[in-house]
């Protein structure tokens, strides 16, 4: 994307020989001429192969909340090190770190620590499904779990696939996903009263859980409306369905207490990830003791990494820093500051959009009318979306391109930062006018 990119080129092509698609993941393919190779960041500022410095605004899709490579988050890390990492017993920092967060988030008064959210998620799903003695989950359309079998459904699509929007079709996302599981899931528009209620009278009996992702975190940040939590909330406790507030993205993002603690809301489970380790490889799931208490007692939960002291002695520090300072208000603020400049450059342009989401992480659609679904994002204009953001990549400022995945903000960013932003963000859109 970068004129300069041999470098990254060469790398590529030598990745393409090792690893399937030339990444370890397929959301980190941007094209075989495109996805560029990372040499190092700090801070705010990501730099390639070929040493183009980016202003990052992936953050490692979320992860970095205090900025890359954080003094007090390494040094942390790096004392726990010379003490070994790995016991398969229970370590003290992982007991202050639970303690933590269930000071912090609401509803968690127990948790287990996974390694990754797909981890977590799955666990959560089990336990509830344990807990009810039921099997169905019921999931949104856009709202991404990880990618364990159970919940790779509907995270992708058009609606053509995807059937008529009062009565959907599960679609999993992958090949090799048992075609039996789709008999176990429920896939509904987001923001729906009407169709959640209806579908839950005809089938509450067999749902264990609705999952959801508070904040649309990987579909533009499609906002719940119209207290759509606390509607579901009300369902869940009038049907006795465990509510999984999916908080990999929002937990430790949106509010100390992640999306729980802004929206008032309180789940049953919750999953978290991300921020928590702010970036070293760390997640937990938790909630209701009645129902936490089952693991061991016939549910299952285990994982050779969980709890390693990596991911503690990283939380430890971050949890610390979160509640000691006000990193997440420094966050926040950027955020709006740049939510506010990306307005006025699009009015300025003439183009209809709308911004979505959580200043710490929000998206930005080219559509006349505000998202409430993933329908609304198939259908909006995201060929003038990654037509800027190409152009914007190459004048060294780096969301994703794909408008799925939200600006995320770090404490590292700062108010030049975002004065450069603006003005790249203002010439990628001058740039993409006129191309059209
Ligand atoms: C909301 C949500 N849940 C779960 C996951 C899966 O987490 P991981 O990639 O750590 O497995 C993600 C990852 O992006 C996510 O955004």
């Amino acid at each position: 994307m970068k004129p300069n990119d041999t470098q990254s080129r060469a790398m590529f092509a030598r990745a393409a020989k090792v690893l399937p698609h030339g990444v370890s993941s397929n959301f980190r393919y941007w094209g075989d001429d495109e996805t560029l190779v990372a040499a190092r960041a700090k801070g705010a500022s990501l730099w390639d192969l070929d040493g183009n410095r980016y202003i990052d605004y992936r953050l490692a899709f979320g992860p970095i909340i205090l900025g890359h490579a954080h003094e007090r988050v390494d040094a942390s890390v790096r004392a726990a090190l010379e003490n070994g990492i790995s016991f398969a017993m229970t370590n003290p920092y992982e007991v202050q770190v639970a303690e933590k967060i269930t000071k912090l988030c609401p509803g968690v008064e127990m948790l287990r620590f996974t390694s990754s959210g797909t981890e977590a998620t799955m666990h959560a799903l089990r336990t509830a499904r344990a807990f009810t003695g039921r099997q169905k989950v019921l999931k949104f359309e856009g709202h991404y779990h990880g990618m364990h079998d159970y919940l790779l459904w509907s995270t992708d699509g058009s609606p053509r696939n995807l059937g008529a929007r009062n009565d959907p079709i599960p679609v999993a996302a992958s090949s090799g996903i048992p075609r039996a599981i789709r008999d176990l899931i429920i896939t509904l528009p987001f923001n729906d009263r009407e169709l959640l209620e209806r579908t839950l009278r005809q089938s509450w009996f067999d749902v264990a859980a609705i999952i959801l992702e508070p904040i649309m975190g990987n579909c533009a940040a499609i906002e719940p409306q119209d207290e759509f939590l606390k509607f579901i909330r009300a369902r869940c406790d009038e049907y006795g369905i465990v509510m999984i507030m999916d908080e990999v993205k929002t937990g430790f993002r949106v509010a100390k207490g992640g999306a729980q603690e802004l929206f008032g809301v309180t789940a049953d489970l919750a999953t978290y990830a991300k921020a928590l380790g702010n970036g070293y490889p760390v997640a937990a799931f938790g909630g209701r003791r009645e129902i936490m208490s089952l693991i061991g007692k016939g549910v299952a939960h285990a994982g050779t990494y969980s709890a390693n002291v990596v991911g503690m002695a990283a939380a430890d520090a971050v949890l610390n820093i979160l509640s000691t300072t006000d990193a997440l208000q420094v966050v926040a603020a950027r955020g709006r500051a740049l939510q506010k400049g990306i307005s006025d450059v699009l009015e300025a342009a003439d183009l209809p959009f709308t911004i979505s989401g959580h200043p710490s992480m929000f998206g930005i659609m080219f559509t006349g009318s505000t998202p409430r679904e993933f329908r609304d994002w198939v259908n909006s204009d995201k060929h003038t979306y990654e037509s800027i953001m190409t152009n914007l990549i190459r004048r060294g400022v780096m969301p994703d391109p794909d408008s799925r995945e939200p600006w995320f903000l770090s404490a590292a960013h700062s108010e030049a930062d975002v004065a450069e932003t603006l003005n790249a963000f203002e010439e990628a859109v001058k740039e993409t006018k006129q191309a059209h």
